[in-house]
Order: structure tokens, then C-alpha cells, then sequence
């Protein structure tokens, strides 16, 4: 475990949901953070760039925009800055599009990857974090999901590279004694929540009577986590990175599509004008996660019910959201 916290940590990805507000929790811990992204539209860059301002007012920020499919580009920020530790969030994220574009998100969530693993390699960089995904566990029907299944059932091109990376990153531990832990994010939300994921779009539509499109019969469910319970999750295993390890950061408490969307009707006090579409492609049933192991080894105990997380984001849509 370490205790120096002078070290830098370089987060991928770090101008995006997840990211920036691990760049911001870094740095309230006293670590200097050196962040890469390449701040590309596959959602409103604005949203990047507002991310981005309030950690530039740290001393302890760097920001690069960089893109980690360039390898040169990677090899010269690796020579030119001390770095410590790599938590690595940068990918293209959502299923839909991944059925759309199966080529670009290999190019990304593999191949940048494998660049990022190869620089800590060449640089003797022992620690490195790696941010998966709960569709690795595809339509599994045995709940709540633990990582010890066996999973080769992915069922978006997304959740294929996302198990890719991770067997991808057993083999850099393998081969150069690199400490790896895999986190298999549960849908996250929060403030400064991805605009393509339903949270952002329900929340923002129901509060102004926009319809919403609900796909399937409202049975189908996600296990929301609340992202300052993911940020003190990612945080908790790069401190205590040892070996190769795979985590579940959920919240081990699935909501029906129906709940969520009841649930936001409440917050918002309005009603949800609701379009019915049939099941998408790619999108899973459920998602379930067992975090026994992260409470064991990490002391991960998510806090953020969802109701308050819903209530926290809508204060935030109300109160930040400019755009
Ligand atoms: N949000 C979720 O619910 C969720 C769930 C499971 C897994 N994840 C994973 O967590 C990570 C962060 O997700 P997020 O929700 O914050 O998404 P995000 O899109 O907000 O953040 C990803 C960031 O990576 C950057 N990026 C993408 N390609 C890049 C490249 N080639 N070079 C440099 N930067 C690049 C983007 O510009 C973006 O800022 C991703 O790896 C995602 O797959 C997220």
C-alpha cells in the first residue's frame, strides 16, 4: 500500500464522467495528477472542457490532449514526465455504438490499451488500474455476478474489448510483474453524468416533459453506482494494487427500469412522458453485481442510495448545467 502521496498518477481519460472526478479526488488526497484526453465528440466536448476548468485550478493538474492510439505521442509524454501510478479510463464507452463502429472501439479500448501497458513496461511502471465494465458478464443469468464466472458471452463489440483489455492486462502482469487491478464499473451516475446514458437523458427529459424512449416492458435493470462510491473504489485499489486482481464496483442493488423511472418522477415532481420501443441490440437484461470481494480487499462499501444519487444529480442538472 502506499503512503507517499507526492507520487503522480496519470489518469486516461481524465477530462470524462468518471475521470475527472478521480483527478479531483487525487488531488484532494494529495497526489499530482497528470491527465490525458483526447477530447473527441463522441459526446459534447464542452462537457470535457468544463470538467477540465475547475481541476486547472490546481497546482497539482496537468492537463494533456493527447490521443492514446498514437503511440509517439504516448512514448514522448511517458519520457518527458515521472509517473507512478496509471489509472486508465480513456475509451469509448456505450454499447449501441460500438455495434455501429466495432473497428474504432478496438482501435481505442485494445490497442490504446496495449499502448498505455507499453509504456508502463518500458518505464518500469508498476501499477496500473485499469477501468472495465459490467457488460464483460453479457445476458448471464446466475446473480448477483461474481468475478470468479467464467465469462466468453459478450454480447456488444464494447463488452468484447472490454474483456479483451482485461486479458490483455493478465498478460502484461504475466510477463513484467506489473500489478494490475481490472474494475468492472456498474452503470455509473452522478453529477456530470454522461449525456448518452439514460440517467443524464431521463432526468434532463422527464424534468423538462420531453418523452422518453423506454425500450423493453420496464423489467430490465441496471445496478446504478453512484460515482463518488466508484472514485473511493478506484482509489482504494490502485492504493493497494498487488498481483492481478478483478473487482466489481456496483452497488449490489439492481433497479427495475420502471423503479428509475419512478424514481425520477418523484425527484423531479414531474410526470414521464413515455415513448415504448422494443429492446436494443447489445443491451443486456440485468446487471447484478456480488461485491463481497472489493469489501473484503478493498474495503469498498458503496454509501449513495439511489434515490439521494438521483436527487444529487438533478441538483447538479439544476444548478451547473449551462449547456
Ligand atoms: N459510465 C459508466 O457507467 C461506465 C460503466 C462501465 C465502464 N465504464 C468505463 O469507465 C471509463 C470511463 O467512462 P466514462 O463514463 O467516464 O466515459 P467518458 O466518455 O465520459 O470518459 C472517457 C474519456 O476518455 C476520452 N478518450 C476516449 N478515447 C480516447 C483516446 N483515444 N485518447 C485519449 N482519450 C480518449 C474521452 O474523450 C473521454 O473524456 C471507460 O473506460 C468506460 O468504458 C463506464
Amino acid at each position: 500500500m502506499i503512503q507517499n502521496k507526492m507520487e503522480t498518477v496519470l489518469v486516461s481519460g481524465g477530462a470524462g464522467f468518471i475521470g475527472s472526478h478521480t483527478c479531483e479526488k487525487l488531488i484532494q488526497l494529495g497526489y499530482r495528477v497528470l491527465c490525458i484526453d483526447n477530447l473527441n465528440d463522441y459526446y459534447d466536448p464542452r462537457f470535457k472542457q468544463q470538467n477540465l476548468a475547475k481541476l486547472k485550478k490546481s497546482k497539482s493538474f496537468s492537463f494533456y490532449k493527447a490521443d492514446i492510439c498514437n503511440r509517439s505521442e504516448m512514448g514522448k509524454l511517458f519520457s518527458k514526465n515521472r509517473i507512478d501510478r496509471i489509472i486508465h479510463l480513456a475509451a469509448r464507452a456505450g454499447v449501441r455504438p460500438s455495434i455501429e463502429d466495432p473497428g474504432l472501439y478496438a482501435k481505442v479500448n485494445i490497442s490504446g490499451t496495449i499502448n498505455l501497458l507499453e509504456e508502463a513496461r518500458k518505464n518500469s511502471i508498476k501499477y496500473f488500474v485499469f477501468g472495465s465494465s459490467s457488460s464483460v458478464y453479457g445476458n448471464c443469468r446466475e446473480v448477483p455476478f461474481s468475478e470468479d464466472m467464467q465469462l466468453d458471452r459478450p454480447i456488444s463489440p464494447y463488452a468484447a474489448t472490454k474483456k479483451a483489455g482485461e486479458l490483455i492486462c493478465y498478460a502484461y502482469h504475466h510477463l513484467y510483474n506489473i500489478n494490475i487491478s481490472c474494475l468492472r464499473f456498474f452503470t455509473v451516475y452522478g453529477p456530470r453524468g454522461r449525456p448518452d446514458m439514460a440517467p443524464y437523458k431521463f432526468l434532463s427529459r422527464i424534468a423538462e416533459g420531453i418523452p422518453i424512449d423506454m425500450y423493453g416492458d420496464g423489467s430490465t435493470s441496471r445496478d446504478y453506482t453512484y460515482v463518488a462510491d466508484i472514485v473511493d473504489g478506484i482509489i482504494a485499489s490502485m492504493e493497494r494494487l498487488d498481483g492481478y486482481q478483478i473487482f466489481n464496483l456496483g452497488n449490489s442493488n439492481p433497479i427495475t427500469l420502471s423503479e428509475f423511472i419512478a424514481v425520477i418522477e418523484s425527484v423531479t415532481g414531474k410526470q414521464a412522458v413515455i415513448k415504448r420501443e422494443k429492446m436494443q441490440p447489445g443491451d443486456v437484461d440485468t446487471t447484478y453485481s456480488d461485491i463481497t470481494k472489493a469489501a473484503r480487499m478493498l474495503g469498498y462499501r458503496p454509501k449513495v442510495q439511489f434515490r439521494e444519487g438521483i436527487s444529487m444529480m438533478y441538483d447538479w442538472l439544476k444548478n451547473h448545467d449551462k449547456r
